[in-house]
């Protein structure tokens, strides 16, 4: 593999320095780039929170963070120690008004490209910007990273975007979603415009329906508070499934600047059908995990991981059913589900061909299989094409369902770098293509907010489902009516 090119001696300050993200995922692919050259050793990571730590205390907890989120073979202590050299932290409380603006300003070098990344709840997103406006530092050569979700719905999404434009400029604004960032989201764009055989056959024409599964086995992990505010419509649709639907959905664009692909994938979500609150109960199925049992091991309900008395009415498991009205998707469904607590982690596109209209062969020469191209995001990165083959040997015609099947791990042998590795270094160089425009995040909020409302209209609880389950079997029942059903391996 070409050996990543170094990007310019950056000053990255991180709002947020203490919290899961920046230990869990900002520090361990900032290490990587570093380990593999393309950050300079004189670029600059400044922590700020509110904890009252010292460079040596915050080092010492990235140290710690790095030992955790790294694989062994990959941390090499004489690097650590030099990246570590590039961290320094202001205790900082951003909404105080006696806040230290001077002592991290005394820190930036002001010919420097500036990073401000916002690793903090959304409604820090304005009072930081704001802080840093009056404080005077946005430079020329800022940039200025929100972590989703940008608001919780779509007038609070509206404020946030004004509150930051205020001071930043879409340009100078990248709002992250990380799914974006994944080798194999970017893959798509690869496999659609990079191959004319795909992109003759992805109409209407020939493809069937769409599905889009994002499973995780995990529940809370320590994020109570905000997952139950959020739900996973907010969560998980209202950004990452629909920013895949976007992809496989969007036409050609004319070039791959960040605005030509923006602008297509805008398009998509304005030309989603609305969902009418009478169509709700119907083409949305909302669940919550019960108790129940994951890889063998009995795993307590959504109320009891909470631990409030209080019932929630938060969903942790969405199916739904999406259409795009364009000319290329008419009859086309896109089926989406996510959920916690289900069996597998998994992310995944299937693309469903529609079945031949006519058969040579006898209905018994085989299991017949539409065509299928299996998009795997994770784990096993990689895609399969479903084919009908005939099964070798003498003994009549049988034909079968067989799978071209490329792994990209095998295939390039190489480690994937997460998605945040990726992302971070395209703030740096400053292209946007993998960010998401303001006008992308106001679409996507508007289509899923009638649903929102819909659902805070009904009394009714969302479903139970067993922990380890695929979710409750009105999921099963909302393909299934259309006479399709959830990809098999999936269960
Ligand atoms: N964690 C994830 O996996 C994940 C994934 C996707 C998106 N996100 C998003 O990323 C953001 C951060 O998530 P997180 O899980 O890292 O949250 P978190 O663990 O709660 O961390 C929040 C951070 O903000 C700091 N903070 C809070 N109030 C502050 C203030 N007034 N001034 C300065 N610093 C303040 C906290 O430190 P002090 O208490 O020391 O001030 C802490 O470092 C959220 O928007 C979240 O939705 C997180």
């Amino acid at each position: 593999m070409a050996r990543p090119i170094p990007v310019d001696i950056f000053d990255c300050v991180v709002f947020g320095a203490t919290g899961d993200l920046t230990l869990r995922k900002l520090l361990p692919a900032l290490y990587y780039r570093f380990r593999d050259g393309q950050i300079p050793d004189a670029s600059r990571i400044i922590g700020i929170a509110r904890s009252a730590l010292s460079d040596i205390d915050f080092r010492a907890r990235a140290s710690a963070a790095l030992e955790q989120h790294v694989a062994p073979s990959d941390l090499d202590q004489n690097l650590v120690g030099r990246f570590l050299t590039c961290l320094s932290y202001v205790a900082l409380d951003v909404t105080a008004a006696d806040a230290d603006w001077p002592s991290l300003e005394r820190k930036l070098d002001p010919a420097r490209v500036r990073i401000f990344y916002l690793a903090t709840s959304p409604e820090l997103y304005g009072p930081v910007c704001k802080a840093l406006g009056s404080a005077g530092l946005n430079t020329g050569r800022s940039r200025v990273v929100l972590e989703k979700p940008i608001g919780h719905d779509l007038q609070s999404a509206r404020e946030i975007i004004s509150e930051v434009a205020a001071v930043f400029t879409e340009a100078q604004t990248f709002r992250i979603d990380h799914f974006l960032g994944k080798e194999t989201v970017q893959n798509l764009m690869a496999l659609r415009f990079a191959n004319t055989i795909f992109e003759r056959v992805w109409t209407t024409d020939v493809i069937d329906h769409v599905q889009i599964t994002v499973s995780e086995t995990v529940g809370l992990e320590g994020r109570a508070g905000y997952y139950d505010r959020a739900g996973a419509l907010r969560d998980m649709v209202q950004n990452h499934l629909l920013q895949l639907l976007c992809l496989i959905a969007m036409e050609p664009p004319v070039s791959l600047e960040a605005d030509r692909v923006r602008d297509e994938k805008l398009k998509v979500l304005r030309a989603l059908r609305p969902i009418a609150p009478h169509e709700v109960t119907a083409l949305t199925v909302r669940g919550q995990y019960a108790q129940g049992a994951i890889d063998g091991r009995p795993v307590p309900g959504y109320q009891a991981d909470l631990g409030r008395d209080t019932p929630s009415g938060t969903e942790t498991f969405v199916a739904l059913k999406a259409e795009v009205m364009t000319w290329r998707w008419a009859n086309v469904p896109f089926y989406l589900r996510t959920g916690k607590r289900l069996p597998r982690k998994v992310s995944e596109i299937v693309i469903q061909f529609r079945a031949q209209p006519f058969s040579i062969f006898p209905a018994e020469a085989a299991d017949w299989q539409p065509n299928r191209l299996v998009i795997r995001l994770q784990p096993e990165e990689g895609m399969r094409l479903d084919m009908m083959t005939k099964d070798p040997g003498s003994g009549g015609l049988h034909l079968s369902c067989t799978g071209l099947d490329i792994r990209f791990d095998t295939a390039f042998g190489t480690r994937f770098p997460d998605a945040y590795e990726r992302l971070l270094m395209d703030t740096v160089r400053g292209d946007a293509t993998l960010f998401m425009r303001h006008d992308e995040v106001e679409a996507a909020w508007h289509w899923v907010e009638p649903i929102l409302e819909a659902w805070a209209a009904r009394p009714e609880a969302p479903r139970p489902y067993p922990a380890g389950s695929w979710g409750p079997t009105a999921s099963i029942a909302l393909i299934e009516r259309d006479g399709r059903s959830w990809h098999e391996e999936m269960g």
